[in-house]
């Protein structure tokens, strides 16, 4: 079998899309493979290392820290901090922003997700890191405002997945590219180039026990997707992994739609903008696909925390704006139904 191109080679090759990079970037985001093989290979040993299980503190969000939470954080922090590449950071694990000493500072601002889908680590469910990548707006001192960003200014995001396979899923705006970590070379070689979301989206993805909390919107805008079911074919079917990557990573494979709506309990819903909406909207549009909080689409959403929740619906795109009409309010008469079911050529 042919060698596919380490992930160094591809993120050097994608550098020379950008006539004036001075590497600098490329570095960065090897460095950030380099994060991941070490959270792999912790990862891979969980029941063997003293790391399972929760670490005794609680983050800023008011949920229990796992001790691979803080094992990934610090390993992130370590791995940018020595590229050399970054001026600060900022992490789910963190309540403020970190900033690189002066001697080791450069360019790149970093958001990240050390270690997504924590309730899954201890019952070896799939989870994974996601991140992004800006340009330092400010020039001189960081600044809040760094941070403060729409996802449409990334340069680059991200995600890892720690499943039956480690996978590296990047772009730089120039496609989707995945890497498969051979562990025993101890290198990511590109084994899915050019991701594309198919046509028809057969995941639907939600934690539905949330249903008493819903707006009544989201009730049936899930009802329409199942309705697409009926006595000639199962066209949709429901997959939830709880981990927000795997459920991101498998829907793009295979086509589908996730929600994490707002809802009566958590009126912004749960998951946060910065570095877990907005990375994986970048992936997503990249792909073909969608990204919504019900109302815009989650890359023009300008945050104004560092650690602000959003609404998400991710993943095909005709569903992300069926899902927004729904959330405005049509589907209440049956409309969209009608309307879907010409565009699918089933009515
Ligand atoms: P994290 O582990 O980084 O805190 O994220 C967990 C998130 C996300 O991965 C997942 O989609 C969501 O929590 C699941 O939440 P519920 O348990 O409320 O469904
Ligand atoms: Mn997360
Ligand atoms: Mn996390």
């Amino acid at each position: 079998m042919e060698l596919g191109a380490t992930l160094t080679q591809h993120v050097l090759s994608q550098q020379r899309l950008h006539p004036q990079a001075r590497g600098e970037f490329s570095g960065l985001l090897t460095q950030i493979g380099v994060a991941a093989k070490i959270i792999s290979s912790q990862v891979r040993r969980a029941g063997l290392l003293p790391i399972l299980g929760a670490s005794g503190t609680v983050n800023t969000h008011g949920e229990v820290v796992q001790k691979l939470d803080e094992v990934a954080n610090r390993t992130v922090i370590e791995c940018l901090i020595r590229s050399g590449h970054v001026a600060a950071m900022a992490s789910e694990e963190e309540d403020e922003y970190v900033e690189v000493p002066e001697a080791r500072r450069g360019a790149y601002i970093v958001v990240f997700d050390p270690l997504d889908g924590s309730s899954n680590i201890d019952v070896n469910i799939s989870i994974g890191t996601i991140f992004a990548v800006y340009r330092q707006a400010s020039g001189g001192e960081v600044t809040r405002r760094d941070f403060l960003r729409p996802g449409r200014e990334a340069c680059a995001a991200g995600y890892v997945i720690y499943g039956s396979s480690t996978m590296f899923v990047y772009s730089t705006g120039h496609g989707v590219h995945g890497f498969t970590l051979d562990p025993s070379a101890g290198e990511f070689f590109l084994s899915h180039a050019d991701i594309k979301i198919p046509n028809q989206a057969s995941c639907l993805s939600l934690n539905e026990s949330n249903s008493p909390y819903w707006e009544p919107w989201v009730g049936r805008f899930v009802g329409e997707m199942k309705a697409r079911n009926d006595e000639d074919k199962r066209r949709v079917s429901s997959r939830h992994v709880g981990s927000l990557v795997a459920d991101f990573h498998r829907n793009l494979m295979y086509g589908g739609v996730f929600l994490y709506p707002g809802d009566r309990r958590s009126p912004r819903g749960k998951l946060r903008l910065i570095y877990e909406a907005a990375p994986l909207a970048f992936i997503a549009a990249q792909a073909g696909g969608a990204a919504s909080d019900g109302a815009q689409d989650i890359l023009d959403i300008v945050p104004d925390e560092l650690h602000q929740r959003t609404p998400l619906v991710i993943g095909n795109a005709a569903e992300v704006r069926l899902a927004e009409e729904f959330a405005r309010g049509r589907g209440e008469d049956g409309m969209v139904s009608a309307t879907t079911a010409v565009e699918r050529g089933s009515a």
